[in-house]
């Protein structure tokens, strides 16, 4: 009896013991976010990524600048995301609305495509919004 008890101690202990470490995040700021949540956003932020390089950049310009190859007989012009002057004056509501409905449902030029898909991906509607915010941070 006495032995059959050590050895439920012994196992138990040994279950512990074998618990997988905490995950160590390597850096001492890292925000605790939980896994399944991180992984979504960081795939959301890629096809944020690629769409803005496949079709926002055809026009926008990969960096920003309005000055993307189809840009060029555009009238309006898309703007320059790199003026800080610009970026002050709009929210990310704005940009949102804008991405979403396109020029023609914000009083913009038409020119400027609307992604009504988004609607149902706001992670990559967000994604987009950082992305044009971030040419203003540079
Ligand atoms: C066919 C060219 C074209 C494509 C493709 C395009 N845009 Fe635009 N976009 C424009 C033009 C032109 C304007 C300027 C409209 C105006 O000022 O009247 C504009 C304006 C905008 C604005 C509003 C800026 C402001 O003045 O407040 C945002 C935000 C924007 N585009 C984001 C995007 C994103 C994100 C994509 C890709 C999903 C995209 N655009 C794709 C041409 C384009």
């Amino acid at each position: 009896m006495r032995w059959f008890l050590l050895s439920v101690v012994i196992a138990a202990a040994c279950g512990k013991n074998n618990e997988p470490p905490p995950p160590s995040s390597g850096s001492p700021n890292a925000k605790p976010e939980s896994g399944p949540r991180h992984r979504a956003n960081a795939g959301s932020n890629e096809q944020a990524r690629a769409m803005f390089a496949t079709v926002c950049a055809t026009c926008h310009g990969s960096d920003g600048t309005g000055t993307g190859p189809a840009a060029e007989n555009l009238n309006p012009k898309p703007r320059n995301y790199t003026d800080p002057a610009w970026q002050a004056s709009v929210t990310d509501d704005d940009l949102r609305k804008t991405i979403l409905l396109g020029g023609q449902g914000v009083g913009k030029s038409p020119m400027m495509p609307g992604n009504p898909q988004l609607k149902d991906q706001p992670e990559v509607l967000d994604g987009l919004v950082q992305i044009v915010r971030g040419f203003g941070r540079k």
